[in-house]
């Protein structure tokens, strides 16, 4: 098995029903921060980790994301005939090399390790990465860079871990922890979903993974877990049943969860606020609001 890693599998096959009804007619990784499509956020952080092959696995529907990433002549002849060269630069990042990307369908939502498991015969016997686009991360160093730099020294499955109060626990997949070395834990449970006052830990699994070609053989099996999916926490937890190791990494940046509505709006504001062109104005606006607010009280 080689030890590099240049493969990402991006499961973009979801439904994305927390977004309805706009995610009726675009897919949710089309949903932009700002300007930019959370698709476009997930591919420059899998770029700066050196991943060459982006596997997307797709359901119907999602013809808008594949376009996104076509080259558009006619556009770009325009921005180029006026001179705009800084939208062509943008518009330049959106384009990927031929054979660089692929699309896989996930016919029916399984879940997300069935997701995973559709792209087997694309990743062969390599580790490789997976990345949840709407799970969005800012950081100095991105976060798969830093997990791929961990891993170089250990390598094993590695899922990006971050702390949560116990009263969110219950929306995450948390870490049974066997040893603590600070950003690097060595784990010996999973447990997808737990029931409040049973999490084993602080420790919730986010949208990045790095794992060993043996999840697929893992996946083959196709067993349903938590909310009758087939869960991909499940084929990571089976690794460590057979000794294998399992990691848990906590990585240093700020993670929004652009799948909520929430944690979508907290992102876009965060994103526009660092926005030098945009900042003044709309914290002048956040300010006017929260003063209005404040005296409605
Ligand atoms: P979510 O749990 O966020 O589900 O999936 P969702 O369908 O995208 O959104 P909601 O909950 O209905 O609003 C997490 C990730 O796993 C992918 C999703 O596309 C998303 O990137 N996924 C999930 C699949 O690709 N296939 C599945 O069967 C399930």
């Amino acid at each position: 098995m080689k030890n590099k890693i240049t493969k990402a599998i991006f499961p973009v096959a979801g439904l994305g029903t927390r977004f309805l009804p706009a995610t009726k007619s675009i897919p949710k990784e089309i949903m932009s921060l700002v300007d930019r499509p959370l698709i476009q956020y997930a591919i420059d952080e899998a770029r700066a980790a050196g991943i060459k092959e982006f596997i997307f696995v797709t359901s119907r529907g999602k013809a808008a994301l594949e376009d996104y990433f076509d080259h558009a002549p006619q556009l770009e002849a325009e921005l180029k005939k006026k001179g705009k060269d800084d939208l062509l630069e943008e518009i330049k990042n959106t384009n990927m090399d031929s054979g660089a990307i692929a699309y896989i369908r996930q016919h029916k939502p399984l879940g997300l390790g069935h997701a995973v498991w559709c792209a087997r015969r694309l990743i062969g016997n390599e580790p490789f990465a997976v990345i949840l686009p709407d799970d969005i991360i800012a950081a100095e160093k991105p976060c798969l860079q830093q997990m791929v730099e961990a891993f170089a020294e250990n390598p094993g499955n590695m899922v990006a871990a971050m702390e949560v109060p116990p009263e969110r626990a219950s929306a995450y997949g948390i870490l049974d922890v066997k040893e603590d070395h600070g950003s690097l834990v060595s784990i010996k449970g999973m447990v997808e979903k737990p029931k409040t006052g049973e999490e084993p830990s602080n420790l919730a699994v986010i949208g990045r993974y790095l794992l060993t070609p043996q999840i697929l053989k893992n996946l083959n099996l196709k067993q349903t877990g938590a909310g009758g999916e087939i869960q991909l926490t499940d084929a990571i937890a089976h690794e460590i049943t057979e000794n294998r190791p399992v990691y848990g990494y906590r990585f240093r940046g700020q993670r929004y969860d652009c799948g909520s509505k929430s944690g979508y709006l907290q992102a876009t504001v965060s994103f526009a606020l660092s926005r030098p062109e945009l900042r003044d104005d709309l914290l002048g606006f956040l300010r006017e609001v929260v003063n209005v607010e404040q005296a409605a009280q």
